[in-house]
């Protein structure tokens, strides 16, 4: 039981008892029982909840809690925006054939919005309002396609500077059913950075080919076919070497002496060798 009492301050003090505050005239006020600390906290406690009360009767809005835990003006606010997307199934109702094509591709749980943007206008009026269409675009297709690692592992996932730059993606691929239609016939339609700096260099008369044996699968499923590499110096001799049936136009070294035992492509760039 909390005792409160006004004690002289030099009064025998029972065990438990604290001083809050002293009044004139010598006397103390203490509440008993109850540590200072406690009743410090306490006064705090008090406060806040105070102010918690004041700062709802203010902020609150007023016909919160009418009709549910939300604020029941909120419905006409709403109500009153204008509605700018129309969701999928009204689009197939005139575009038919894209509706199909989509429907059957690696695209099909997109929505037409999301590449056209909101479209309820051109739905009420397709002769006046005309949605988004990004034709030359190589970013649009990006925020779903940039590789990112947290990306699941098989999503398709390109890195776009090194994917077939500078063209725009609906050159290769249809938005509506995005597999490519046809698989390239040059190595230069991926390894664009390669055929470019291989042109301009000692080695542009030589093809691909002629150092990789790719097989025709690795077009189509890069990854799991790959081609294969020159793996031993005596491969760059065949045409550098001092041998009789050495390339005419190659300059020719002492395969022996020159450059020691290391791979030829350990000093030479073999897409730009430099003499
Ligand atoms: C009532 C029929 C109708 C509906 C519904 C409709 N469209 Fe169209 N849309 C058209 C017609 C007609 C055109 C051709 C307009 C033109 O070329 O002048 C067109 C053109 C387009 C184009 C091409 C614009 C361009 O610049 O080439 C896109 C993209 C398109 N619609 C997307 C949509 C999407 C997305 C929806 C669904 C939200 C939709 N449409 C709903 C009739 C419709
Ligand atoms: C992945 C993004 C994407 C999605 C999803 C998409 N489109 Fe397109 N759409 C495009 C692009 C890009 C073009 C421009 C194609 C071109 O010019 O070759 C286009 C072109 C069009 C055109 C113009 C005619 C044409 O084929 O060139 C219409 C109409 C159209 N889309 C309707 C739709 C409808 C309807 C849907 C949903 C069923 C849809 N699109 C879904 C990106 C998309
Ligand atoms: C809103 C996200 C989104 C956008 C935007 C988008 N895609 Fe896709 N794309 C997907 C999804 C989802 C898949 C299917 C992935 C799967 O099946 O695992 C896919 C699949 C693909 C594939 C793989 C087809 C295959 O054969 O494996 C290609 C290529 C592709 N998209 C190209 C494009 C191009 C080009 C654009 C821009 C015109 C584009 N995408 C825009 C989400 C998107
Ligand atoms: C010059 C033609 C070309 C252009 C331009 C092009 N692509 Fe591709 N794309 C291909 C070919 C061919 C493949 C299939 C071979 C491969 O997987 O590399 C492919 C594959 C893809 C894949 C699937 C990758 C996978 O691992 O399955 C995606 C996603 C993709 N492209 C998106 C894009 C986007 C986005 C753009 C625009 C920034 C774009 N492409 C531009 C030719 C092109
Ligand atoms: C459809 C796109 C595509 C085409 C076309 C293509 N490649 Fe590739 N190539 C790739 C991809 C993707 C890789 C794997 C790159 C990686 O793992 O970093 C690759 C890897 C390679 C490698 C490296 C192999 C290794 O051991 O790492 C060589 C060499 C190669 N390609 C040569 C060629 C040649 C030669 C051609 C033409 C006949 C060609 N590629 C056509 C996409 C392609
Ligand atoms: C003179 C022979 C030669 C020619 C021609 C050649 N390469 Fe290579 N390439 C090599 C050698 C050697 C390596 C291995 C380098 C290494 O292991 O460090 C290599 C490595 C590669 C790699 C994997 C490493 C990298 O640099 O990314 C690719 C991809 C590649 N070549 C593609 C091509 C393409 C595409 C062409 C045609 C445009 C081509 N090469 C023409 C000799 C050649
Ligand atoms: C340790 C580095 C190194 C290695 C390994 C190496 N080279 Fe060289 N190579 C050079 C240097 C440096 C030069 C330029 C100076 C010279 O002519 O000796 C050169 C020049 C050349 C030239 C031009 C000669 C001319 O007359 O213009 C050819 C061809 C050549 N190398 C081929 C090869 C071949 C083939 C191999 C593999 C059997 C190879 N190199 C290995 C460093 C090397
Ligand atoms: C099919 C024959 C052939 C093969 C294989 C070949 N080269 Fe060459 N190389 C040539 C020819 C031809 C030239 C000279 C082209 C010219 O006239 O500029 C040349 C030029 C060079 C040069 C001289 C550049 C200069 O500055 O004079 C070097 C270095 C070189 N090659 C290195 C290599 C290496 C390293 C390999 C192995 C990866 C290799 N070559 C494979 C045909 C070949």
């Amino acid at each position: 039981m909390a005792k409160i009492g006004l004690y002289r301050p030099q009064q025998y003090r029972p065990f438990g008892l604290h001083t809050v505050g002293s009044l004139d005239g010598g006397f103390v006020l203490r509440i008993g029982r109850f540590p200072d600390q406690v009743v410090r906290v306490g006064i705090l406690l008090v406060a806040a909840v105070i102010a918690m009360v004041l700062i709802r009767e203010r902020f609150v809005p007023e016909s919160f809690g009418e009709l549910g835990h939300y604020r029941a003006d909120a419905i006409p606010t709403i109500e009153s925006q204008a509605i700018r997307y129309a969701g999928s199934l009204i689009c197939i109702d005139c575009h038919d054939e894209q509706g199909a094509i989509k429907s059957a591709s690696y695209h099909r749980t997109l929505t037409c919005e999301i590449c056209h943007g909101p479209s309820a206008a051109h739905a009420e009026d397709y002769e006046s309002q005309l949605p988004v269409v990004e034709r030359d675009s190589r970013t649009a297709c990006l925020p779903c396609h940039q590789y990112l690692p947290s990306r699941p592992t098989g999503f398709p996932q390109i890195i776009e500077q090194l994917h077939n730059p500078p063209q725009p993606c609906i050159g290769c691929h249809d938005p509506h059913d995005p597999t490519p239609p046809e698989i390239p016939g040059s190595c230069a339609a991926c390894h664009a950075q390669i055929a470019r700096t291989k042109s301009v260099s000692h080695h542009f008369q030589l093809s691909c080919e002629t150092c990789h044996e790719t097989s025709p699968e690795h077009l189509q499923s890069p990854r799991s076919f790959l081609p294969k590499r020159p793996t031993s110096r005596e491969f760059c001799a065949g045409c550098h070497g001092t041998i009789a049936d050495a390339a005419p136009s190659a300059p020719q070294v002492d395969i022996a002496a020159h450059g020691d035992r290391y791979l030829c492509w350990q000093c030479h760039y073999p897409h730009f060798p430099e003499g």
